[in-house]
């Protein structure tokens, strides 16, 4: 049992670490050549000038010196050192290369492919990892996947595309499809999806409608899911219930149903900051999660500080309208429990309270029952 919670603290350690690594800043795209159209203002006819031969904002492909390995498309790197990959990032690409058959690794981030097609994939059974972020991809042909049966991850960030891409394998480990213009996810696009545990979809175009009870349920091995940054009313039904990490910053949800987080057994981290939740939205112990080790409800409307479980360790109320806190309502435990059995005594080490209608000090029966905070911002 302790083995079990300690590789579980360690597992949370690492998706924590995880999410601070995913916030490094992106390479940036390959600026582009300034465009040379002319003013629209009408012209005395001139004499005929030669028109540039192809009308482009797109900078020409840069092409690598040859490889000593006969397979390596141009514009690409082959490296000796790592066979399995095959590097094409910031290469100015528009149209992805025939894929060498011994490539696992693809990298084609940083271009500007508009579009994924078969041809490409012919013989590249063994992929694992395709990383297409930051493109102009409006579409991926759904043949694609069945030439690359084996992948594991799929990065295709930052792209145009409108729906879930259709036809993905259920290999799939990690999807990641933030900041592209989804406002649809096709009735199964995740069945068959057993093995996925990172679902990106943040930054996309997504309503209530697009999601139905069933859209998320066949992802059992689910630990992440990001839906931060779309136009959310409710909270997200049919939620795998293993999962860790559930982000939804930055919609417009009003209110939290009572049982929501019913059955959910690794529940570590809920990110809900940028809504619209007021106190009547939050039923009084929706939050009492006994895993829960980081909750982020910032800038909300909540008036009051809801209650949550004693083993949650970060907590930000920050940016809602908070106006008292009581340390004897929100404690986890009686103040009366005896105060040397230190399993008692309330994990919570920091707490955001800055921007709500507070001032110091802080409260003597906070400090008295929160004795492991060491950090608190009002
Ligand atoms: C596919 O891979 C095989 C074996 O490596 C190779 O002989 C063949 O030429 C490749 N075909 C294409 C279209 O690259
Ligand atoms: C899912 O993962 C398991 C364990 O790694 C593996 O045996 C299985 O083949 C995977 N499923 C698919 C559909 O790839
Ligand atoms: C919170 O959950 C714990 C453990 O499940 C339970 O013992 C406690 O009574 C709950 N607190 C409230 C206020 O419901
Ligand atoms: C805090 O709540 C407790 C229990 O509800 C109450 O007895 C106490 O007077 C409150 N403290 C303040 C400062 O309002």
């Amino acid at each position: 049992m302790k083995a079990g919670v300690g590789l579980f603290s360690a597992l949370a350690l690492f998706l924590l670490m995880g999410a601070v690594l995913t916030q490094k800043p992106r390479p940036k795209k390959p600026t582009r050549r300034p465009t040379t159209r002319r003013p629209s203002v009408p012209q005395p006819a001139e004499p005929a000038q030669p028109e540039p031969m192809e009308p482009t904002d797109f900078p020409p492909v840069i092409l690598g010196p040859p490889s000593m390995y006969t397979d390596c498309p141009r514009e690409c790197s082959c490296t000796p050192s790592y066979p399995n990959a095959l590097n094409c990032e910031n290469r100015n690409i528009r149209t992805i290369p025939v894929i060498p058959s011994r490539t696992h690794y693809l990298y084609l981030q940083n271009n500007y492919i508009s579009e994924v097609t078969a041809e490409s994939f012919i013989n590249a059974s063994d992929i694992r990892w395709i990383n297409l972020a930051n493109n102009r991809i409006h579409r991926i042909d759904k043949n694609v996947f069945q030439k690359v049966p084996a992948l594991l991850y799929l990065y295709a960030q930052r792209n145009n595309l409108k729906e879930v891409p259709a036809g993905l394998p259920a290999s799939l480990e990690q999807l990641r499809l933030g900041r592209n213009r989804i406002s649809k996810i096709p009735a199964g696009s995740f069945s068959r999806m057993g093995n996925l545990t990172l679902l990106d979809l943040y930054h996309n175009q997504l309503s209530d409608s697009d999601m139905g009870k069933t859209t998320f349920k066949d992802l059992k091995s689910l630990m992440q899911l990001n839906l931060a940054n779309n136009i959310l009313k409710k909270m997200p039904a049919g939620i795998p219930n293993g999962l860790i990490q559930l982000f939804l910053d930055r919609n417009r949800i009003d209110d939290v149903p009572k049982d929501y987080f019913d059955g959910f057994t690794h529940l570590a981290f809920v990110r809900l900051n940028y809504n619209q939740l007021s106190d009547k939205g939050l039923p009084k112990t929706v939050f009492n999660i006994t895993t829960l080790l980081d909750l982020q409800l910032s800038h909300n409307q909540l008036a009051s500080v809801p209650l949550f479980n004693g083993h949650l360790e970060h907590l930000h109320l920050d940016h809602n309208s908070i106006e008292s806190i009581n340390g004897t309502q929100i404690c986890p435990y009686s103040l009366e429990a005896d105060p040397n059995d230190h399993s008692l005594v309330p994990r919570l080490r920091y707490l955001r309270l800055d921007g709500n209608h507070l001032s110091p000090p802080i409260p003597l029966d906070v400090i008295m029952c929160f004795r492991h905070l060491h950090s608190i911002v009002i």
